[in-house]
């Protein structure tokens, strides 16, 4: 268990470091758009970045794209390569991942700030796009991000995100046990639990238009959690504490998921 200090997720990410055992690929810390259920190795890689590639295709051609909670920049040439963007700028809580980014942000042309995504060291109307891949239940408000993507972006801008709803609230000991001891490892606030309905109503409340939603967590948490146990079972070497913690999360989660209290959502909203 972690001391979290000012910044919880930062914290979290900092003691992760560059190299997370548990990572589908190196650098790259999201669970994946997968096609097959997980079983193949050899998909992790390609999921990991079908993802980031689903998510930034609905970003405008050739504008100004922030990408918001960046991990360790793994994904930004990525967005480069999709959006043809003008400028790239990314902002992320965790400076030591903007560290061991550093060559990565170099080859997408990124500017980086180490900053919030609740309160944005942006003008308003900075930017044509504002992506952020899996990271918006750590904000300390996703309300105030929100709002503050809808104040960062011109009239016409594109917001695409996406996030861990939670579908319904634990009704067991057990469920309870495994959904705090997720937001604890996490790092995260009780605040961070919303529906998909909750958040496509805080992007109306924000001023966003033509908001489009949609849960994909057969694709996503389903397969990563298969793929992420099956390297478990085959890793020699290593911790044996590390590979125990990492079995007890993966069983929470695996509850949380195969239960249906969370999901995996896909949300692109637009700045009239
Ligand atoms: C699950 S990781 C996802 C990282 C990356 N998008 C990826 O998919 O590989 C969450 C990211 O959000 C960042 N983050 C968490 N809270 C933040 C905040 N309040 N403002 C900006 N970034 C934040 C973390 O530092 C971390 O980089």
């Amino acid at each position: 268990m972690f001391r979290y200090g000012r910044n919880p997720a930062a914290t979290v990410y900092d003691s992760l470091g560059p190299d997370f055992f548990l990572a589908l690929d190196d650098g790259w810390l999201n669970l994946g758009l997968w096609e097959g259920d997980g079983s193949d190795p050899e998909e992790a890689p390609i999921a990991v970045r079908a993802l980031v590639q689903r998510i930034a295709e609905p970003l405008p051609i050739g504008g100004d794209v922030l990408d918001v909670g960046n991990g360790l920049a793994a994904q930004d040439p990525l967005i480069v390569q999709v959006a043809r963007p003008r400028s790239l700028a990314v902002v992320n809580v965790t400076l030591s991942q903007l560290r061991h980014g550093r060559d990565r942000l170099t080859e997408a042309g990124a500017v980086a700030v180490n900053g919030d995504a609740s309160r944005m060291p942006w003008r308003d109307g900075s930017f044509d796009g504002v992506i952020s891949v899996e990271a918006a239940f750590h904000f300390p408000s996703r309300r105030r991000f929100l709002e503050e993507a809808f104040r960062v972006l011109r009239p016409g801008g594109v917001l695409t995100i996406s996030d861990i709803p939670t579908l319904r609230m634990p009704r067991t000991p057990r469920e309870g046990l495994a959904a705090v001891s997720q937001l604890r490892v996490w790092g995260l606030h009780r605040g961070t639990a919303a529906t998909p309905d909750d958040i496509v109503t805080m992007a109306h409340a924000a001023g966003f238009t033509g908001v489009r939603a949609e849960l994909v967590g057969d694709r996503v948490i389903g397969p990563a959690l298969r793929a992420v146990r099956g390297r478990l079972d085959g890793a020699h070497g290593g911790s044996w504490a590390h590979a125990r913690a990492a079995r007890v999360m993966l069983g929470q989660v695996d509850l949380l998921w195969e239960r249906r209290l969370i999901d995996y959502l896909l949300l692109v909203a637009k700045k009239p």
